[in-house]
């Protein structure tokens, strides 16, 4: 308690700067970004991860192209499409990139302008966080011991995080909470990033590797999962960190329920279900290798999808900034896309409460 949060980026006028994710916990390095294509190579090379992160990166990237070719649109429309294309399954990337471009289209192609809308994008982030925590408030009596996977903290988004928001929340309302993390194998977010961002802030998490989630479900240590999103399509289908998806079977085997905590930045109304999710391949070398340590035999291949999809039905409920929603997940989706953002004393209710308030 007592400790600043992490915030991993930081704009100084001219360029983005970054906290080096790939160094965490052994080093706390920046990296500055003064183009748009050291934007989109830091995201590749996930210096910068996590689904709203990547996307304030990106509106950032674009700010950065408008700046290197004042007067040249189509210059900067070809380095929004890169910086769209640098990771594939978060949607967030797409929307803020989009977001930018399409403030540029109508009202003229400006710096200034390009940095104001990419300051909007991290202050709603950050105010969307804390509407989630509020929100996740419902779902996390005092005294849980939560599941979470991958890091979805203040490391991943511009403000508290999204289940690790909801557990910042938690305990800022007073509640315990025991937090394990898995350590998400292969990149490692949940032991290099997450028990070390909560570990700053006196949670005291408990590790775990991945394969050991069944055996603490059924030892009956786990009241809830809540895992973050990178992509959640009109049905309630949600792509997530890979191994999300065996949690979420692990969990209504045990009769745990499973949360998913996303902004609606991450919800995609124009990708029907899950298997429209493209899903990102990466390196064999990232599985084959612990930080650069080989840890199979020279030559073996290996599959390395970066995120799973969890079905909708396996889903207790999303826990978002436009409420808490239940199923069936395609239609509370659609209604509280209709509705539209919520205001922060709405926060905590569903949309069906929204619609009428208590007198
Ligand atoms: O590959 P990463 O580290 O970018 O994956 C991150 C996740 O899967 C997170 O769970 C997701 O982006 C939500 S972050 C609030």
């Amino acid at each position: 308690m007592g400790v600043e949060r992490v915030q991993a980026w930081r704009w100084d006028g001219q360029a983005l700067w970054l906290l080096d994710q790939r160094q965490l916990p052994a080093r706390e390095c920046w990296q500055r970004c003064e183009t748009p294509e050291a934007v989109a190579e830091a995201i590749r090379e996930m210096v910068v991860r996590g689904a709203p992160l990547i996307g304030l990166a990106a509106a950032w990237g674009v700010a950065l192209a408008v700046r290197a070719w004042p007067g040249r649109p189509e210059r900067v429309r070809e380095a929004a499409g890169r910086l769209v294309q640098a990771r594939p399954t978060a949607v967030n990337l797409r929307w803020a990139v989009q977001r930018v471009l399409a403030r540029l289209e109508r009202e003229g192609f400006d710096f200034a302008r390009a940095e104001q809308e990419a300051q909007a994008i991290a202050r709603e982030d950050e105010a969307a966080c804390w509407r989630i925590g509020q929100a996740g408030l419902a779902v996390v009596p005092d005294g849980a011991r939560v599941l979470t996977h991958c890091n979805t903290g203040a490391l991943a988004t511009a403000g508290i995080g999204t289940a690790l928001g909801v557990l910042r929340a938690a305990r800022q309302a007073g509640r315990r909470v025991t937090v394990y993390c898995t350590e998400t194998r292969p990149y490692l977010q949940g032991a290099r990033l997450t028990a070390w961002e909560l570990a700053r802030e006196g949670f005291d998490p408990i590790l775990i590797t991945d394969s050991m989630a069944g055996a603490l479900m059924a030892q009956g240590k786990v009241d809830l999962v809540v895992v973050g999103a990178d992509r959640i399509a009109r049905n309630g289908d949600v792509a997530n960190k890979v191994g999300t998806y065996t949690l979420a079977v692990l969990a209504r085997a045990h009769g745990i329920p499973f949360y998913v905590a996303a902004p609606f930045s991450s919800v995609d109304l124009a990708t029907p279900d899950g298997r429209a999710i493209p899903i990102e391949q990466r390196s064999a070398a990232e599985v084959v290798q612990v930080a650069g340590v080989p840890i199979a035999p020279e030559g073996v291949r290996a599959w390395h999808p970066a995120f799973d999809v969890t079905p909708a039905e396996l889903v207790d409920a999303l826990i978002t900034d436009r409420g808490l929603l239940r199923p069936p997940l395609a239609d509370a989706l659609a209604e509280a896309a209709r509705l539209g953002p919520c205001d922060g004393a709405a926060a905590a209710a569903s949309p069906e409460q929204r619609r009428s308030p208590t007198p």
